[in-house]
């Protein structure tokens, strides 16, 4: 397998006071790529504590996480998460994150001139995709212009765009209605599989995590494959 996303016996707990709460207990999980991942589970099962891990937001307790074939602790060590989590990770949340005094062309840009994209060529760039993802009549509106569905659908653009290896969602579908949600899917389906992109989504939506290729579960810090 061409592996790209290696976690070995990841464990974390939060201590609170006298107090520690083991949230993940020992998760394993490969990812090639092109891998389309979804992980369901009930509120507080850890699945936001894994991604934040895996983005190196969350340092785990133990275990290791190979990122293709680099050891995320050695760009801890090497005082390198920032690049890690530039070059290697897309974000999407629940919440679009939008800045708001750009608009949505300038917010998919942002990441682009960040990895030394030029100007003009992150302008063509940011307009592909927000072709891609259906708003290309609304590349020069503001956050505040758009509505929900549309704003997420930039924030889906804006991780997409700079390439990265690995792009994470929590809960990308959680603020929207049906229609919207019927929208994103679709998208991202459209992207991954157009892109070759490697996905691992967290979702409570069955829909949403039934577009994945490959399907886990989470309970009380465990994970299993469906
Ligand atoms: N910063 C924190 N400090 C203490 N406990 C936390 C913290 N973040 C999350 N938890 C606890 O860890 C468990 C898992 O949370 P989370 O990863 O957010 O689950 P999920 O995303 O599946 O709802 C929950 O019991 C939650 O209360
Ligand atoms: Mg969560």
């Amino acid at each position: 397998m061409n592996s790209i996303l290696s976690v070995k016996n990841i464990k974390k707990s939060y201590r609170d006071g006298e107090v520690t709460v083991n949230v993940i207990h020992d998760i394993n999980m490969e990812l090639a790529r092109g891998d389309f991942v979804s992980i369901q589970g009930a509120s507080g099962a850890g699945k936001s504590t894994f991604l934040s891990i895996l983005g190196a937001i969350l340092l785990p307790d133990s275990g290791t996480i190979t990122i293709n074939g680099k050891n995320l602790e050695d760009y801890s060590r090497e005082g390198k998460i920032h690049e890690y989590r530039k070059n290697h990770i897309g974000f999407i949340f629940q919440s679009h994150y939008l800045m708001p005094d750009f608009t949505a062309m300038e917010n998919v840009m942002i990441p682009l001139l960040m990895r030394g994209i030029k100007n003009q060529a992150a302008k063509q760039k940011a307009m592909e995709i927000l072709s891609k993802v259906g708003l290309k009549e609304r590349a020069n509106h503001y956050p505040s212009q758009l509505s929900g569905g549309e704003s997420q659908r930039v924030a889906v653009a804006r991780a997409v765009a700079p390439e990265p290896d690995i792009v994470l969602a929590d809960e990308p579908t959680g603020n929207l209605d049906s229609h919207n949600k019927k929208i994103f899917i679709q998208v991202l389906e459209d992207l991954q599989k157009s892109r070759d992109l490697t996905v691992l989504v967290v979702t409570h939506e069955q829909d949403l995590a039934a577009a994945a290729g490959r399907r886990y579960f989470m309970k009380d810090g465990y994970l299993s494959q469906m």
